[in-house]
């Protein structure tokens, strides 16, 4: 049995953290922390959870002498959390809103041994690229290279032995999972074309205009036609792939879907692409081959994957050209679909599978819930 506490617990990434943990049996929560609800019910934010716990939130900082909670600084000026209010834990979860963790990572690691950040502060290796993309300068560049990046099925034996990994943001997760097989065996030229489909609850609980009901509700909105950061990621994973990714928001509220265009560098058969893919994801307890020749759901479909640790994947090869010889290959193209619940796979269910990993539980405890059919 380990201990564990989640920094950022009242969020959607803390409390779909909660609901798995509660469930695994290997694991006992420690402390769950928010400031906005620092002594409420985690169930009175988390709804779902009641009666499944008593526990209540514990404000992350520690205490001026006066009382106050000072959020941020020490009466003596230093920029820097007060851990005081953490106690030690086996394994401590940081879903903090991204820039956050990057100044309170040290104070985090004099209360556990080790931690999964399932923020974006610790994804990315190199510092440069890092500015780069999130337009700052990291406030920590010196433990980048401390965190293993998270994506399970990528770096399973980095992640047994590390005492700090950062899970993959969500629709690098999704494509860098479709991808990883193909750039593996060296079958597609290295630009790709990513189209991801996006839900609401991928922008956390915090409110703005955009997310205001008459504004959010019925759109498709194209969030980040260019630039989107997980860009870094996806190159840094899958070296020398190119992706261009644009990114709409639709109305969902759970669930990322990634329509992938590529072209295959040799003539290619359906047949080649299944073994392929077989060869590399057949024992993998998350990941699903999904294309079948009829029905509604012959590709990955995010709608029935909700609350689940699946990536679906499917593929389809263009072989309308006919461009070919020999018959039924194809260097035409080759559209690649993935789909996750990017509260599960896309962030807590991948780090819960890390944390399995990481103490030597099975990597599929806690994580057997099927999903719902219909939903
Ligand atoms: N949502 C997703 O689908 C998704 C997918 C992949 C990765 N992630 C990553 O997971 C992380 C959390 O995302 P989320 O969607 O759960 O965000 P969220 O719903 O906005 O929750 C953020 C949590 O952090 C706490 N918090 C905010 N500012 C803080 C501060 N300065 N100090 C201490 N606590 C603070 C909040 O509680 P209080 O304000 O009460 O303290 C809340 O518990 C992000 O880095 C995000 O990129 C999210």
């Amino acid at each position: 049995m380990i201990k564990v506490s989640i920094i950022g617990g009242s969020g959607y990434a803390g409390g779909e953290l909660l609901r798995i943990l509660l469930n695994h049996p290997k694991v006992t929560i420690g402390q769950v922390t928010s400031r906005q609800f620092a002594g409420e019910l985690v169930s009175s934010v988390h709804p779902n959870l009641r009666k499944m716990t008593n526990l209540t939130f514990t404000h992350p900082d520690g205490s001026h002498p006066d009382g106050s909670h000072p959020d941020g600084s020490r009466p003596d000026g230093h920029p820097d959390v007060y851990p005081d209010n953490l106690s030690h834990c086996d394994l401590l979860f940081v879903a903090l809103p991204n820039g956050i963790s990057m100044g309170k990572m040290r104070n985090y690691m004099d209360v556990a041994d080790r931690i999964i950040d399932l923020g974006s502060d610790f994804r990315i290796h190199d510092k440069d690229i890092f500015s780069k993309w999130y337009k700052k300068n990291h406030e920590d560049p010196e433990l980048l290279n401390k965190f293993v990046y998270g994506i399970t099925e990528l770096h399973r034996k980095e992640i047994r032995e590390a005492k700090y990994v950062s899970c993959g943001g969500c629709e690098a997760t999704a494509s860098i999972l479709a991808l990883y097989p193909l750039y593996k065996n060296n079958i597609i030229k290295d630009e790709v074309v990513i189209n991801a489909i996006m839900s609401s609850s991928q922008s956390g609980m915090s409110v703005s205009l955009s997310s205001h009901h008459p504004e959010r509700s019925g759109v498709v909105r194209s969030y980040m036609p260019t630039g989107h950061r997980h860009t870094a990621e996806i190159e840094q994973e899958l070296v020398g792939i190119k992706p261009l990714i644009s990114a709409t928001s639709i109305d969902i509220v759970r669930g990322l879907h990634v329509t992938i265009n590529t072209t295959p560098k040799i003539p290619i058969t359906e047949k080649d692409i299944w073994k392929i893919y077989r060869q590399e994801y057949g024992d993998e307890p998350f990941i699903r081959i999904v294309k079948e020749r009829s029905g509604i759901y012959r590709y990955p479909e995010p709608k029935i994957l909700q609350g689940t640790n699946y990536c679906d994947i499917g593929f389809e090869l263009d072989t309308s050209l006919l461009d070919t010889s020999p018959p039924g290959t194809s260097t035409n193209r080759l559209v690649i679909m993935a789909a996750i619940d990017n509260l599960v796979k896309g962030t807590a269910g991948q780090a819960v599978q890390d944390m399995n990993v990481m103490f030597g539980f099975e990597e599929r405890e806690g994580l057997e819930f099927t999903g719902l059919h219909p939903i």
